[in-house]
């Protein structure tokens, strides 16, 4: 019966370049050096077949003399150096957050670090069971350049650091006492970034190792998809690729069942087929399933297809396949969710996260989403690339939905493959609700990107004929957008249309093709630095209520004067929805900080400050802003903190973001007055007086919400809490963020503190990174000890496997310590 194994363990890992080694050797089956077994580890060196034995008593060959070179040292047949140049790691793994800043030009968008190369080696045996099965491994995600050996042979090269690859191992597999597999990766970094982001580097996504029947449903082999709503019923059909790499021909049934999310059988249908050998075959099915319960943000009801392959009354492999139905259709009012009109709350992200650069273990994409989900979001855009299946499958579980991104506008043989594996991947995730083609590409609008399109268009659409096509580009001067463009997607997307820097482009668009369909893909770029009141260009920092270092004056670094910190203010991203409700939503640049395109400041900044929320997930003010427009429950916030030492007397501006109809501030219990709010947010001039700062919102005459800051002394103790859980407890192996903050000595927190606390991990567990979400914070990501910027930082712990429990230490000069129990089940 089918296995998938999760394939993360065990791994080892040697920084720099070997090679250059070979990819072709002109007697193949003999090139054991390349993956050859170490000391401890079963198996000939070099695996030679009688003819190869003939050989070498006829040639000195063998790879005795590669022990002086890098790659002789990393693959040397027998010497115990070999071993010890390789380092244990477990995936996922970005080996860039090892690596020190760098103040280099050429890796200033990229966060600062340098590229290099890297080896990944893992040693596994197989069994005599599994000789006969069909055996593949399976990568969701390699940064960024790869190439892959097996036992001596190269299987091959894989491009793009966002798509996912597989090989076939079957034939070339050790079994038994041949002796152990060796899987050999080689990561560049070198040949040239995908994106102007950070990007990491190495095997930084799952890896699987699969073991099926050599009649098996082929890898992202299921399409399950609804054809139409009819009564209480979904008519839905399932195409499945069967695969027999076999050498004889199979005579066998295929059966799908369906169930629904608490088990029970909610439809099925079977199919008898003859496959021939080294053949495929694709069924189409049809079921109906009565009574479906469908997918959306609100209820993100899962279903689950059981493909069965059976052979004379013996089950030969199943595959399971987790699907949603619901309805989707974008028309000139926006997208259409099972039949209802559902504006786009979206930010855009990219991948990486505090302490880990992008190797983001599923719980912490989980981390991730459940923040945007609490802010009242309901879409994701992956940008600018093919998500992460784990990420997938938390938003199809929780409910978010999803613009899954192609990476690169080019229509060769290459990047046409990629468009179809991501396809075929993902099409089954009902959390998708559009695919988009590409952003803001140079060659866009262009005659060339026209043709380039329309071929990318069809063959998605020959994979599926789902969802909506999108586009994310920025408008040409004047409105002018290639009459082609129309043809092509079904929506069009706009980046930044409410910016300043657009003029009137969209209103001359939506003139000249009034029955268009539009989106807001991309908006705001707002700049802001959590905890931040002011700009400080030596710092890199950002005022919240509005920096000054603006991208849309002309001229470089230029301070504007409107302070629209970026391209445009959140007010004018929500602003020009409200006013154009007909463009389907926001997708609101970005829902986190990233590391790279640090703009508006040159190094020391490293990271990007467009974020609603910073690196670490800790939100900063506009947080509020926009939940405020997103959530209905009764919410106030005021900005900035109350702990101004040295300021007493000095007015200060306060700024209120409310969904209620009224707010009052209160300082030490005196009130500055009660008003009523609008859309954007409610202001204060006062003069600073320590004490007690109260917010407090009204909604038809009642109050309805309280934020309360106490003005805070010196710090006193350190508090370490578990973010975005309930309660303290992790699965074997789970991950989680746990912030730490500081107390002054009547309890209250210290939002400027700025303590370096050093971090432990005792017991069943690790700790996997840190951060503290400062954009010019230059510190190691596994570095122990971590400074906290505004009062806060995070520590992310990996549980151990032996179901036991771990502790979270914190301590620092002068405060009392803290420490977090963890209990591992
Ligand atoms: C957009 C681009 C994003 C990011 C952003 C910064 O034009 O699509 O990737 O660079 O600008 O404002």
């Amino acid at each position: 019966m089918r296995e998938k194994i999760l394939f993360n363990d065990g791994w080892q890992f040697y920084y720099g370049e070997a090679g250059p080694i070979p990819k072709t050797v002109n007697k193949s089956g003999c090139l054991g050096g390349l993956t050859s077994v170490l000391p401890g580890e079963r198996g000939e060196a070099v695996k030679l077949g009688p003819a190869g034995k003939f050989f070498l008593s006829l040639l000195s060959a063998g790879r005795e003399n590669d022990g002086d070179s890098p790659l002789g040292a990393l693959f040397g047949t027998d010497t115990k150096a070999s071993t010890a140049l390789w380092q244990p790691v477990h995936l996922p793994h970005d080996w860039k957050t090892e690596l020190e800043y760098t103040p280099e030009t050429d890796v200033f968008m990229a966060g600062a670090k340098e590229n290099g190369t890297a080896y990944y080696r893992k040693v596994f045996p197989l069994g005599r069971e599994d000789e006969g099965k069909h055996i593949a491994v399976e990568f969701n995600g390699v940064c960024r350049s790869a190439s892959v050996w097996f036992n001596g042979c190269f299987l091959g090269d894989h491009y793009s650091g966002y798509t996912s690859f597989n090989f076939d191992l079957t034939d070339l597999a050790n079994y038994g006492d041949e002796g152990d597999n060796v899987l050999l990766v080689r990561v560049d970094t070198t040949t040239g970034d995908e994106g102007w982001w950070y990007e990491g580097a190495g095997i930084y996504r799952d890896v699987y190792l699969v073991k099926a029947d050599i009649l098996h449903v082929d890898t992202w082999g299921t399409y399950i998809h609804l054809d139409k709503l009819e009564g209480h019923a979904a008519l839905m059909i399932a195409e499945t690729t069967l695969v027999n790499r076999g050498y004889e021909p199979r005579d066998a049934r295929l059966d799908t069942v369906f169930f629904d999310d608490q088990g029970n059988k909610a439809g099925s249908t079977g199919t008898s087929f003859t496959l021939g050998p080294l053949d495929s075959l694709t069924l189409v099915q049809r079921i109906i399933l009565p009574e479906p319960r469908l997918w959306s943000p609100e209820t993100p009801v899962l279903y689950r297809a059981l493909s069965t392959i059976t052979e004379d009354t013996v089950t030969v492999d199943e595959y399971s396949t987790s699907f949603g139905i619901r309805t989707l259709a974008y028309t000139t009012e926006g997208l259409v969710l099972n039949g209802k009109l559902t504006p786009l709350k979206g930010t855009c992200v990219h991948q990486d996260f505090a302490g880990l650069g992008t190797a983001l273990p599923g719980d912490i994409q989980e981390y991730k989403i459940r923040k945007l989900l609490e802010m009242g979001s309901n879409a994701y855009r992956s940008a600018h690339h093919p998500a992460d299946p784990a990420l997938l499958d938390v938003c199809d579980r929780l409910g978010m939905l999803v613009m899954d991104e192609n990476r690169l506008l080019e229509s060769s043989e290459l990047r046409l493959g990629d468009l179809r594996d991501l396809i075929k991947r993902d099409r089954n995730h009902p959390s998708i609700a559009l695919w988009s083609l590409c952003n803001e590409e140079m060659i866009g609008g262009s005659p060339p990107a026209a043709r380039m399109l329309r071929h990318l268009a069809q063959e998605l659409r020959r994979l599926d004929k789902t969802r909506p096509v999108v586009s994310a580009e920025l408008l040409p001067a004047g409105g002018e957008m290639n009459p082609e463009y129309f043809k092509i997607f079904d929506v069009l997307g706009l980046n930044y249309p409410e910016s300043s820097l657009m003029g009137d482009n969209f209103s001359k668009l939506k003139a000249a093709y009034p029955g268009g369909c539009y989106l807001n893909s991309e908006t705001a770029s707002y700049f802001s630095t959590r905890g931040a009141y002011s700009d400080d260009w030596e710092r890199c920092q950002n005022n919240n209520f509005g920096s000054r270092f603006s991208m849309i004056t002309p001229g470089k670094n230029v301070k504007d004067p409107i302070g629209a910190g970026g391209t445009a203010r959140p007010e004018q991203a929500l602003g020009f929805y409200a006013a154009h409700p007909y463009t389907g939503g926001v997708f609101i640049w970005t829902g986190f900080d990233y590391r790279g395109e640090p703009s508006p400041f040159p190094w020391p900044a490293i990271s990007s400050q467009f974020g609603i929320m910073d690196t670490c997930g800790f939100p900063k003010d506009y947080y509020y802003y926009y939940k405020a427009h997103w959530t209905a429950e009764p919410l106030i916030h005021v900005m900035p903190h109350w702990t101004w030492p040295g300021r007493e007397g000095e007015t200060l501006q306060l700024r209120v973001f409310t969904n209620c109809e009224e707010a009052e501030i209160l300082v030490n219990g005196g009130s500055a007055g009660r008003k009523s709010c609008g859309p954007d947010w409610t202001e204060w001039k006062l003069p600073y007086t320590p004490g007690v700062l109260e917010a407090v919102a009204y909604r038809n005459g009642k109050e309805t919400a309280r934020e309360i800051h106490k003005t805070a002394g010196a710090p006193a103790a350190l508090v370490l809490a578990p973010e975005g859980w309930v309660e303290p407890r992790l699965w074997a192996g789970g991950t989680a963020v746990v912030s730490a903050s500081v107390l002054d000595g009547a309890g209250n927190p210290v939002p400027t503190a700025d303590n370096s606390v050093a971090f432990e991990v005792t017991g069943d567990g690790r700790l996997l990174g840190l951060g503290n979400g400062d954009p010019a914070d230059h510190s190691a990501d596994a570095y122990p000890v971590r400074r906290l910027f505004g009062g806060k930082a995070v520590a992310i712990i990996q549980a151990g496997i032996g179901k036991d429990r771990l502790v979270l230490k914190a301590a620092s000069p002068g405060l009392a310590g803290a420490a977090l129990e963890i209990a591992v089940r």
